[in-house]
């Protein structure tokens, strides 16, 4: 389930000090070159940072996380995505940052690791359908990718592509969406300081049912705004067409902030199922992330942007 080879991401390098254990057994297959690779200083550095935008709640297991996926590129049963994603691959990988941007350019995999220091980041992932699980992701803000390549002033938006090759994807092949996965974000939140690029969860290197090897994690909108296994990221001026309000617009919309007083038309979202719990609890506003977003939306009227 776990990828542990040694050209994949250093692993050995991005485990907090909690699954220790697991680092070593990393660094025991093999992983210390790659370690290298983001400097001593940085390495050091990450063993002991924690976030303080984690939750404290209890995390779910990484057999929860890594068994009871969405992805449709690999099947639209919750357990497609485990079964089927060991055909994606993820090396070489880069993302092309594009639009309207002084800089634009392509990021390699590598370089992608090297642009800020990878932290720990526990959220809580609600999604429409009425579960919600807590992840430790590893990542790095969004913005620090962002700011390279210098948004211009009419970067509004920006849009995120996944891969889609039938080849390596074979849910791809059905038409069940219109490939590639598409989803976007409001500038002000790509640049949120909770908007992350995920490379890993539980310490290791993101597994491929996941969304490896990178992927975004907004953890105060429903979970299908965060994209897995990103190829391109574009800014412009208009608001992205998403994958899901293209298929069922009266069902999806753009902003998609959890929100409990607005009721998807099939599920409401005023209760939400923690994967591993047998009763139900109360979801909150903005997934419990009010505090840190509310004032992104001030003024607008949440029912008609929702
Ligand atoms: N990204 C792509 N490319 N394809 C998908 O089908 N599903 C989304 C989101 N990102 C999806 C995707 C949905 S509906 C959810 S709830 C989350 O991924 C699930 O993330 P997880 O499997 O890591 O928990």
């Amino acid at each position: 389930m776990l990828i542990r080879s040694a050209s994949d991401i250093p692993a050995s390098a991005i485990t907090p000090r909690e699954v220790y254990l697991n680092r070593r057994q990393f660094m025991a297959a093999g992983a210390g070159m790659t370690l290298a690779l983001l400097g001593a200083d940085a390495a050091a550095s990450l063993l002991s940072r924690s976030s303080p935008f984690s939750t404290t709640e209890d995390k779910n297991s990484l057999k929860e996380i890594t068994t009871y996926n969405n992805f449709y590129e690999f099947g639209t049963d919750k357990s497609d995505p485990a079964a089927n994603a060991h055909t994606l691959k993820t090396s070489p990988w880069s993302i092309v940052v594009e639009g309207e941007a002084g800089k634009p350019r392509r990021f390699g995999m590598e370089e992608l690791l090297k642009i800020a220091p990878l932290e720990e980041r526990i959220y809580r992932l609600r999604c429409v359908e009425g579960w919600s699980m807590v992840i430790p992701w590893v990542g790095f803000p969004l913005a620090s990718l962002l700011k390279l390549v210098e948004p211009t002033s009419k970067a509004k938006f920006v849009a995120f592509e996944s891969l889609a090759d039938p080849q390596q994807m074979p849910g791809v092949k059905s038409r069940v969406l219109d490939w590639p996965y598409r989803e976007g974000l409001r500038i002000d939140e790509a640049m949120h300081p909770l908007t992350i690029l995920a490379v890993g969860l539980y310490g290791e290197v993101l597994p491929k049912q996941n969304g490896a090897p990178v992927r975004l994690v907004v953890p105060w909108k429903y979970g299908f705004k965060s994209i897995k296994s990103i190829v391109r990221i574009r800014l412009q001026e208009t608001q992205p067409s998403t994958s899901w309000s293209t298929a069922n617009p009266s069902e999806y919309g753009f902003y998609s902030n959890v929100n409990p007083a607005v009721d998807h038309p099939r599920w409401s979202q005023a209760t939400e199922r923690r994967i591993g719990e047998l009763f139900k609890r109360k979801t909150l506003p903005f997934n419990g992330y009010a505090d840190q977003v509310a004032a992104l939306y001030k003024g607008m009227d949440l029912r008609k942007f929702y």
